[in-house]
């Protein structure tokens, strides 16, 4: 067997042209378009690329975007300053603090300063907490968690009463996910570095995250044959054959697990695409907010 290769590349391309067509419809009735303010703060390499990366998506679907950047060494105040700022600023629908933040700022302090019609990222600890309860509904649901789920529903995924796993209990990917889960009805587990013997409960998985920034931990032999394998990680890795002389991986060894499970997503070219896709879709939303506030 070979597994299904989901294809988030094009996935994502869907949604933001989805996006790109509602935000022209504004355009040609004479409605705001959404503003997106991006707010990057201190030199992280990683952080730069991938701030410009969403500004340069938010131009081709014809949302605004304001970019604003602060040293490494700006102050707790000053940069709860310019949210309360972008707050205000009716251009400004969302508002994505690149994280992580610098060792010396509080982020859970930052992420609260954001209102949260604007919280595009749905890391306010109100959206979040939100996720986590019962019969409560957050505005906004993280991007790379968001754009997983989407991939396991396009990939006609059956989620309720299925073993989800996930590996990797982060913020940003590994907690929100496994609530979304938990909310699609599966039954969760979260694994961590602390967990006795991995490939043991991964091998109970009908469906895999992996977000866990190992590169190619996860072994072919760890798999349930015919699981649905979602691979969150992008790991650089050496290779003197390369034009770069290195190359991305994912968490999972992908040619291994392509033997055994039934779905699986490429690295690049899966979840990463659905990140900044998500991001447009709430802004958009955002703006939609902001329309009903009025
Ligand atoms: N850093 C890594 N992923 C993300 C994300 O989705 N949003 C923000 N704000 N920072 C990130």
């Amino acid at each position: 067997m070979t597994a299904h290769l989901i294809n988030g590349k094009q996935i994502a391309a869907e949604i933001r042209e989805n996006v790109k067509q509602k935000v022209e419809e504004r355009a040609r009735l004479g409605l705001p378009v959404p503003g997106l303010a991006t707010v990057l703060i201190g030199d992280n390499p990683a952080s730069q690329v991938y701030v410009r990366s969403k500004q340069k998506m938010c131009a081709e679907v014809g949302i605004r975007s304001f970019g604003y950047e602060l040293p490494a060494n700006a102050s707790q105040e000053e940069v709860e300053a310019l949210v309360r700022r972008l707050n205000a600023d009716p251009n400004v629908n969302g508002i994505l603090v690149q994280l992580p933040l610098p060792s010396h700022l509080n982020e859970e302090r930052v992420l609260s300063a954001i209102e949260l019609n604007k919280d595009v990222d749905g890391f306010h600890p109100v959206n979040i907490g939100r996720l986590a309860q019962k019969g409560r509904e957050p505005l906004f649901v993280p991007c790379t968690p968001a754009g997983v789920m989407v991939l396991l529903e396009k990939a006609g995924t059956k989620l309720a009463g299925s073993n989800a796993v996930v590996l990797g209990r982060s913020n940003i990917v590994g907690m929100p996910v496994a609530l979304l889960l938990v909310r699609a009805d599966a039954t969760v587990t979260i694994c961590h570095s602390k967990t006795r013997d991995l490939p043991a409960v991964v091998r109970q998985a009908d469906v895999l995250i992996a977000a866990i920034g190992k590169p190619e931990m996860v072994r072919g032999d760890w798999l349930k044959p015919g699981a649905v394998v979602i691979d969150v990680g992008i790991n650089r890795v050496e290779d003197a054959s390369a034009p770069k002389g290195s190359r991305l991986v994912g968490d999972v060894a992908f040619e291994e697990a392509l033997q055994v499970a039934s779905a699986i997503t490429p690295v690049p070219g899966g979840v990463g695409p659905m990140t900044i896709a998500m991001l447009l879709q709430n802004t958009l939303r955002a703006r939609e907010l902001a329309d009903n506030a009025a």
